[in-house]
């Protein structure tokens, strides 16, 4: 056979190394030293960079919003995080909270440029909006101080660009607090840690109710163009803002004539209402992306949720840290939040069912799992490991939670 390339690189290669793999491997730790490693990789300083288990911060700064406040948070080096990871535009990080006992995790995203955590002043910020009836950010709004220290995840998400998959322009579709991983895409942008064009579509009630207007208006004017950003007002009728939802005729309006990927991100309202008005536009699913928002909430509202005429309370059993500890659950609220509701330190992160941070066994009971949150693998599903973030009890439970990685 001719071969139409040099092939003498390719000497003393062949099949027998790969047929003595285990054997060699076995013969090589015979002769290691009975003694733990000490060497140090590159690459493991790396990942440990950009993937710290916790993160110690700062609130060094603190601004007013319509509605909300954003926290700028800065490396807490008393408490050893001499930088804070870098992190891609649309990612997240979980904030550790004590709130009247319980301990929980609630995740945020980043809406600063990537690049300010290279700065020499290392820095996120985000951006909490007053949610009536929440828990946990009517808690960060009230105690936030500037000065305060927080415990923070690495970056966390999926929610991010991808030239392999995205097109080069992107039309994104805000609603609420919807908009910060967008914040963040923009301001990439102009800082060249992105390298794609970005139409923001953003709903809001009222002009006086804009979150993050200013800091929008001013990257989109440094942007040289690569960054618009379109206000549609709900409930106002003003010159220079569109108005109503977020409708086909306005994605037709703003969005380039050429190939585009739209990005979504707000309340779960806003995705049922554009999966509606945007059906005609019969997107490729790649061309799609939706960040999955927050916790599920009220599974009575899913068609498949068995029919209940009330909310029934169940015995969890949880066997965690070796301990075994029984609580009640409702029937509306999923494992996670009874767990946490108990003063138990449960593992979480996303709370969407994305991430598997929670990942735990159901060693006997039902549960309800919507389907659209359900990212489990194949196999997680066939030997009944679950995510006690979006599983709502249907019967008592027992469920053992590992948190090896906790
Ligand atoms: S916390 Fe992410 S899957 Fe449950």
């Amino acid at each position: 056979m001719k071969y139409n390339y040099d092939k003498s690189c390719l000497k003393g290669l062949g099949p027998g190394p790969f047929m003595k793999l285990a054997e060699t491997r076995t013969a090589h730790i015979e002769q290691a030293a009975d003694s733990v490693p000490t060497s140090i990789y590159r690459p493991n300083i790396l990942a440990k960079a950009l993937h710290p288990n916790v993160q110690y911060g700062v609130i060094k700064e603190i601004k007013e919003q319509p509605g909300a406040k954003t926290y700028k948070i800065v490396a807490d080096k008393e408490k050893g995080t001499e930088a804070l990871a870098f992190f891609r535009a649309g990612q997240y990080i979980c904030f550790d909270l004590e709130i009247d006992g319980a301990t929980i995790q609630r995740p945020y995203t980043l809406q600063s440029d990537p690049a300010d955590a290279l700065a020499e002043e290392s820095s996120y910020t985000v951006t909490i909006k007053e949610t009536p009836n929440g828990f946990a950010a009517p808690w960060i709004l009230a105690n936030w101080k500037e000065g305060t220290k927080v415990v923070m995840s690495g970056p966390l998400g999926n929610f991010t660009y991808q030239p392999l998959r995205d097109a080069k322009n992107v039309v994104a579709i805000a609603g609420g607090s919807g908009i910060t991983p967008f914040c963040s895409m923009a301001a990439a942008i102009v800082s060249k840690n992105e390298d794609f064009n970005l139409t923001i579509l953003y709903g809001s009630r009222k002009h006086d109710a804009i979150l993050l207007k200013d800091e929008l208006d001013a990257i989109a004017s440094r942007s040289g163009g690569r960054v618009k950003v379109v206000h549609v007002l709900s409930d106002e009728n003003i010159e220079g803002y569109e108005h109503g939802f977020i409708s086909l005729d306005i994605v037709k309006k703003y969005a380039p004539a050429e190939d585009y990927s739209i990005f979504m991100c707000g309340p779960k309202g806003l995705y049922a209402y554009e999966d509606e008005a945007l059906a005609p536009l019969a997107l490729k699913p790649r061309r799609l992306r939706k960040e999955l928002s927050g916790e599920y909430g009220d599974p009575s509202r899913n068609p498949k949720y068995p029919a209940k005429t009330d909310v029934e309370t169940y015995k969890l059993t949880v066997r965690i840290r070796g301990n075994e500890q029984q609580i009640t659950c409702k029937s509306s609220e999923t494992l996670l939040v009874a767990m946490e509701r108990a003063g138990i330190k449960a593992p979480s992160n996303c709370r969407s069912g994305e991430c598997g941070w929670c990942h735990s066994l159901l060693v006997s009971g039902n549960v309800f799992i919507p389907e659209e949150p359900d990212k489990r693998r194949m196999a997680d599903r066939k030997f009944n490991w679950i995510h006690p973030c979006i599983a709502y009890p249907l019967s008592d439970v027992i469920i053992d939670v590992p948190v090896a990685n906790f």
